[in-house]
Parts: structure tokens; sequence; C-alpha cells
């Protein structure tokens, strides 16, 4: 494999590489030590199906199951990321399929909604946009290097607050979206996480940990207060310095870190255009850690 640094900050380009064949074990250490320390990856020129795709998902760890069936194409853990439907029609910009591809250009990193939110992500472009098109991109914002640069009376401020994640307030920013049903619900209750967590894994370094994709308001203070710190963390995260855009091409594969990057995808002419995505996800194996917990305050 050839190996490109991407950003000075975050991401390397790999290259002569088959992600449809069974990979060494000393291959999947070597994008084991990447993804830990570049947090993106971009495969170019592979041939995936749903089946391959789940194949090379599972050399990271288990594979995560979607919470609603009529996602999927297949099968549940390959997750349909498309204005284009099983049958390859393209969706009408209203279909809730489509909606939830609106709701994804909202930062977010995959699966917040759960206890042990999704580790990585690894995307297929089977249809990307065409290069005259507007959009389509899928934006990174790193938020260790957020974190980082944080003044310290914010970072002071931020540490103890939690955010509320979930799965059915999707229904609260995108009202065009069906009811889940009370066992969809039930399965899914809402989650709160630490807007700071810890890495263990990262010598116990700390980053920023939100979402707009499920709510945009920060717990332990006034809804008011609550809301206009989440839009000023967006204004934040959303500056250059922290953010890596991927231009899509045909046969991109692309994998992140969902506990270092937030995402989104910058919006595009749905009507117009179609963009066909899969996904395959690892499942989180730790809880979101933050300073106060108790695993943490032992150690720090
Ligand atoms: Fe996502």
């Amino acid at each position: 494999m050839e190996i490109t640094v991407l950003s000075d900050n975050f991401g390397v380009e790999i290259t002569k590489f088959d992600c449809s064949q069974n990979i060494q074990l000393n291959d999947i250490k070597t994008l084991k030590d990447l993804i830990q320390s570049k947090h993106f990856i971009c495969f170019k020129n592979q041939n995936l199906d749903g089946n391959s795709l789940a194949n090379f998902t599972k050399n990271f760890g288990d594979l995560e199951a979607y919470p609603e069936k009529d996602k999927t194409k297949g099968k549940i853990e390959i997750f349909n990321v498309s204005n284009v439907s099983e049958k390859g029609e393209h969706l009408s910009p209203d279909d809730q399929r489509v909606i939830l591809q609106k709701n994804n250009s909202r930062w977010h990193t995959d699966s917040s909604y759960r206890y042990f939110p999704a580790s990585f992500s690894i995307l297929y472009g089977q249809e990307t946009l065409p290069n005259e098109a507007a959009g389509g991109q899928t934006e990174f914002s790193n938020m260790l290097i957020a974190y980082e640069d944080l003044p310290e009376d914010k970072k002071e401020l931020l540490e103890p607050l939690h955010q509320v994640h979930s799965y059915n307030d999707i229904r609260r920013l995108e009202p065009g979206l069906p009811e889940l049903t009370y066992e969809e619900k039930s399965n899914f209750p809402p989650v709160t996480h630490p807007v700071v967590r810890v890495h263990p894994d990262r010598n116990y370094k700390k980053s920023l940990y939100f979402t707009s994709n499920t709510s945009l308001e920060i717990g332990g203070m006034s809804l008011e207060e609550g809301k206009k710190l989440h839009s000023w963390l967006v204004q934040y995260i959303s500056q250059d310095q922290f953010c890596y855009k991927h231009y899509w091409e045909k046969n991109d594969l692309i994998m992140w870190d969902n506990r270092v990057l937030l995402h989104r995808v910058i919006p595009y002419n749905y009507a117009k255009y179609r963009r066909a995505m899969i996904r395959g996800t690892v499942e989180g194996t730790v809880p979101v850690l933050g300073p106060f917990s108790n695993q943490i305050r032992m150690r720090l």
C-alpha cells in the first residue's frame, strides 16, 4: 500500500490496496495504527458491495446494526446513506430516507445516541456527484485539536456539562420523519454524554464531544444558555483550522474515528443529483468518559 498524508491535523490517503480481499494481519495493524494517529483514511479505487464492505469492517471490531430496518439494503449492518432506493430509483426530497440524509448535514458523530457510540464508520461511494455540482463533500472537524485550542475559561465552563443524545429527537429537528415504533424508542432511550471526553487510549487526552443532529442544547444550565453555548460550539468547531473536507470520487472508501472527529455532509441539490453510499460501522465497546466519571477521576 502507498500512504500519503492529507493534512497536518489529520487524514491519510491510501492507494494500491484492495479492501475487498482478505487483509493480512500486518496490514490490519498498519491501518489500526493509522486510524488511531490520523483519524481519517481514504482508500482510493475500491470495488465493494454490501458483503465485502461488511467483511472489511469486521477487521476492526463487531458490526453495529441499525435502529430501523427499512433504511438498509439487504443487510441490517450495512446502512444506506443515499437518495437512491434499493431498486436504483432517485428518491424524492421529501422521502424519509432523503430527510435522514439531510439531517446528516448537521455536525455529528455516528450513533452518539447509544450508550457505547460507534468507534469507526466506513463509507463507500457507489454514486457521487459530478464535479460541477455544488456540495456533496463530507467535512470533518478534529475535536482533539478544537479542545486544545479552547481558551482556559471555556475549558472550565465546558468540563462538567452533558448533552442529551436521543435517536427519537431526530424527529424534533426533522418533523417530516414518521414516528418511531414503541419498540424502536424503547431500544434507544435518550442518553447523556459529557461535552468534554477523556481518551484513556490516547494518554488521557481530552476532546470535545457534542452533536447537532439529535439535539441543539447543552445541559447543566438554562435552556436559553444551553442553546447559546451549543450554537457557539458549532461556530467554533466549523473554523477552517480544525476541518478537512473530503471531495468524493466514485469508488472512494473512507474510514473515520467517531471518537475524535465530527462530520457532516455539505448540502447539495437532492432533487437533481444522485448520491449513493453504503456504510459499515464498528460497534463501540466503551462509554464516553468525562473528567468526572469514576474511572477517570481515580486516574487523573
Ligand atoms: Fe454520519
